[in-house]
């Protein structure tokens, strides 16, 4: 009964909007003219994480009142407050599930802004209810989730898209269009950098200090672990720092890689890659002696992945992430006193190839190609980008996304959007398998000596389509995650 109710209210938007509907849809322009909005041309929206960056992914995929806001979820109302003001006709909930479950019939969409471990979990529910949904990035907190979410997603026919806006930047098209010319040839070399984490990161597991603040419970906190190992409260997991800790973040590359290793991804098409190796940052408190803190990500890493030849890019790459501020070396063809990737060189891009290199700042911004022959080439200002909505905030990355949930599944607007699942999934993948190598490089026994040998500190060999390590069983732990009692990814 339920069921088929959702199944009307979503069936009359996608209809609606096709035309395809047994009834007159007078079109909105008829009906109010420009900028008018019909009520049945309206999303029922919802949030799963209102505070934080939640705030502006509902209010940009809300667009001015062009969808309603039906329902909000956070555990933290203080948090939330300023969304919970902005949207009064919503109903507040602090557990999504409950939201979901309660709401089902009336909400057609749903963004979700939570910290990593939440994500996967939350959008595998919202997807299986038959709703669209926005998700922050990194889509998952591990390979296994984003793989089931991609999976998903196809399965029940929603809209997605993955909240990595720079994928909805033209300076990315731009580099695209350089690349596709031939101008830079090849490339076998691909370096990306980030200053995260900018937050408290490879510092020891906190202790004491867990008395919850005055406005959440204990239930609060209990939601907020939610699949993941319980752990007392501390200032350290929430807000904004939970990034630093494997429990509820993914660290720097997490934050960081969906941005910037999107660009080379998405341009070379790249799929699954073949092998990787890290080294990361040690800490030491005391002489010799190094911490060792698996709970938490670590200050610094730098990971190499390799990647086979691709359908327009004819060879091998050497693909190098780092972060915690380790810079790639200045190449030559790039005059010693221009910035690498951001204008102060921060994070950044390098593309390298036979004739050229192509470099980009954060979400493609900034994008330039150095020629072997000394020409500096800078982002056409006439550039035609196919982007409709650039005036909306963030490139349009969420207005696209509405769009498409109005226009349905498999509609010209789903296939134009830049970072579906379809596309997401793979690369959020990619981004992860850093976190895998990093994981695994921490692995160790402590030995009669008393001094740990560190066992998992080798080159790992992915297949990609089996999601699997070929050889270094142990590493395999780290594909997925065990989850908390009552709580399960189905
Ligand atoms: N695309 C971007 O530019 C961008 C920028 C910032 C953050 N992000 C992403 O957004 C997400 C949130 O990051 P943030 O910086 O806003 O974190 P935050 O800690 O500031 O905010 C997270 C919000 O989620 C709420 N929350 C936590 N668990 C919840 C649960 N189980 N149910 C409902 N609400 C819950 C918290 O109370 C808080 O209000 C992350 O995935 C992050 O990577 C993306």
């Amino acid at each position: 009964m339920k069921k088929s109710k959702k199944k009307n209210r979503r069936g009359f938007i996608k209809e609606a909007s096709t035309g395809a509907a047994g009834f007159m849809i007078v079109p909105r322009h008829v009906l109010g003219g420009r900028g008018f909005t019909a009520p049945s041309d309206k999303l029922n929206l919802a949030a799963i994480g209102a505070g934080g960056k939640g705030g502006s992914d509902i209010w940009n995929s809300y667009a001015d009142g062009e969808n309603n806001v039906v329902a909000l979820a956070d555990v933290d109302t203080k948090n939330a407050a300023r969304t919970v003001e902005r949207f009064p006709k919503a109903k507040f909930y602090k557990d999504f599930r409950m939201m979901l479950n309660e709401m089902g019939d009336e909400i057609d969409a749903v963004t979700i802004s939570t910290p990593d471990h939440v994500h996967g979990i939350a959008a595998n529910m919202a997807i299986q209810r038959g709703m669209h949904v926005y998700v922050q990035k990194p889509l998952t907190h591990n390979i296994y989730e984003a793989r089931k979410l991609t999976e998903a997603a196809r399965e029940h026919k929603v809209v997605t898209q993955m909240g990595n806006q720079g994928a909805s930047h033209p300076g990315q098209e731009q580099l695209a269009k350089w690349f596709a010319e031939g101008h830079i040839g090849n490339v076998h070399t691909v370096n990306v950098w980030t200053n995260r984490p900018v937050w408290p990161q490879g510092i020891p597991k906190p202790e004491g200090d867990a008395a919850l603040p005055d406005h959440l419970s204990k239930s609060d906190w209990d939601l907020y672990i939610g699949p993941a190992e319980h752990v007392d409260y501390h200032r350290l997991y929430h807000t904004f720092k939970w990034r630093g800790w494997w429990n509820f973040g993914t660290g720097a590359l997490g934050d960081m890689g969906c941005h910037l290793m999107d660009i080379p991804f998405r341009m070379l098409q790249l799929g699954y890659p073949t092998e990787v190796e890290c080294s990361v940052g040690a800490v030491f408190t005391r002489d010799w002696s190094p911490e060792y803190i698996p709970e938490g990500c670590p200050p610094s890493s730098t990971v190499q992945l390799g990647f086979n030849p691709t359908a327009n890019n004819n060879s091998k790459i050497n693909f190098t992430w780092s972060d915690g501020g380790i810079r790639p070396f200045h190449p030559s063809i790039i005059p010693a006193d221009h910035p690498i990737g951001d204008n102060d060189s921060t994070n950044g891009v390098m593309m390298i190839g036979d004739k050229g290199v192509l470099t980009s700042g954060t979400y493609g911004m900034v994008p330039k190609m150095y020629l072997n022959d000394g020409t500096l080439v800078e982002m056409d200002k006439n550039f035609e980008s196919k982007n409709k909505y650039l005036d909306k905030p963030e490139s349009g990355h969420q207005y696209a996304w509405q769009a498409a949930c109005k226009a349905g599944f498999n509609s010209k607007e789903h296939k134009a959007l830049t970072s579906s699942f379809d596309y997401a999934g793979p690369m959020t993948e990619t981004v992860l398998m850093g976190n895998l190598a990093i994981r695994s490089y921490s692995l160790s026994k402590v030995m009669s000596s008393g001094h740990r040998d560190y066992y998992g500190r080798k080159k790992l060999l992915w297949n990609g389509e089996k999601m699997e390590i070929t050889n270094f069983e142990e590493a395999n732990q780290f594909v997925s995650r065990p989850y908390r009692k009552g709580w399960k990814f189905i």
